[in-house]
């Protein structure tokens, strides 16, 4: 993809509301973050034990404006000079969705001002930009979250080569069901870290799956099912369970093929930079086992700060920047699409 560099400030305002988080940010020429606003419903569904999606999409109906009005504000800018709407349309919750996308849609309708409907997985990506002034493709990209863990060769801004995805569940998913079997609670994936600082990750041996054939490819359901049999075994024979060195010895095992697949990968295909994006890559011992190994390996390690690796705005932003000046335009009939493959138009 060529780059047309362009004199003129391009100021992003984007929208994610794909899941449980309802966000708006303004982003300057891709990378520079000048508001960032996420109201988050984690409270209101910790009470059901996971993201309930009528509720998720009632809530984003409820926080929208406000969101996008506040981050307008701290940004310290009006409608009228901001050059581009950008948006999140898929994946994720489809009434979720529909809320952003609706919102983006009048917005930018309203205000005269060009539509840009993006990837949420290459949002995710491109958070690793935001703090990184000298990252540029081609680079190795771990994507980990609660709904994807994908090994992605970012080939240049928006053009991926996928190299390997989860068979089952996603990283954050087994961080979320493991972490409920143990009885920490929702969302799994914070609470297991801090529970791991304080057990043994040598304590316990699980396995480490491979997948035949597919050497980029994750699978974690069979690492669950480990940890829910060492739970059942415990309880059937009245032993206690360590949950600190369960939850280390649980979140080591997934660490360690992420982390393994990973370096393998860039190289076996000549990628000197490795990156890192979604949720769970702002696990603590993912952090310091990837800097280990790609230290180890002479590869160049960059991972976004935790607050731009959960749900945000801003890397929507800084996604929809490439995408934008490379010609991308969305027509008014954008719309959610709930299962959108990335590099899909
Ligand atoms: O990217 P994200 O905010 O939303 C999705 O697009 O899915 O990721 C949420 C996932 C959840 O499964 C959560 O448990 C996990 O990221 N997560 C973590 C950590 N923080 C969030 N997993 C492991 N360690 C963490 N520190
Ligand atoms: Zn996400």
């Amino acid at each position: 993809m060529k780059i047309h560099a362009t004199d003129e400030d391009v100021y992003i305002l984007a929208i994610e509301s794909s899941c449980d988080e309802t966000a708006a940010a303004v982003v300057k020429n891709g990378r520079q973050v000048l508001s960032n606003v996420i109201s988050s419903q984690i409270d209101l569904h910790t009470l059901y034990g996971g993201v309930v999606p009528e509720i998720a999409s009632r809530k984003h109906i409820e926080k929208i404006n406000p969101v996008i009005e506040t981050a307008l504000k701290d940004a310290e800018m009006t409608l009228n000079d901001i050059t581009a709407v950008a948006v999140t349309y898929g994946p994720g919750l489809v009434g979720a969705l529909l809320v952003g996308v609706a919102e983006a849609k009048a917005i930018a309708y309203a205000a005269k001002k060009p539509l840009v409907g993006v990837h949420h997985i290459e949002g995710h990506i491109s958070a690793n930009f935001i703090e990184h002034p000298d990252l540029e493709p081609p680079f190795v990209c771990l994507v980990v979250s609660g709904g994807h863990t994908h090994l992605v060769v970012v080939k240049d801004y928006g053009e991926f080569e996928i190299l390997g995805r989860t068979r089952d569940d996603a990283a954050g998913e087994a961080f979320d069901k493991v972490a409920r079997a143990v009885g920490l609670g929702y969302p799994g994936g914070p609470k297991i870290d801090k529970t791991a600082r304080e057990g043994n990750k040598k304590a316990i041996h699980f396995p480490r799956a491979k997948v035949d054939g597919s050497p980029y490819d994750f699978s974690f359901s069979g690492l669950k099912s480990a940890v829910l049999n060492y739970i059942n075994h415990a309880q059937m024979t009245s032993e206690e369970i360590a949950v600190p060195d369960l939850a280390a010895s649980f979140q080591y095992a997934v660490v360690d093929v992420l982390v393994s697949h990973t370096v393998q990968a860039a190289k076996e295909l000549g990628y000197p930079n490795v990156a890192m994006a979604g949720g769970v890559a702002s696990n603590s011992e993912l952090r310091a086992e990837m800097k280990k190994a790609c230290k180890k390996a002479g590869l160049q390690f960059y991972y976004p700060s935790p607050i731009f690796c959960t749900d945000n705005a801003a890397m929507i932003g800084a996604a929809a920047y490439y995408e934008y000046i490379n010609g991308a335009r969305s027509g008014w009939d954008l719309n959610a699409v709930p299962y959108l493959k990335l590099g899909e138009r």
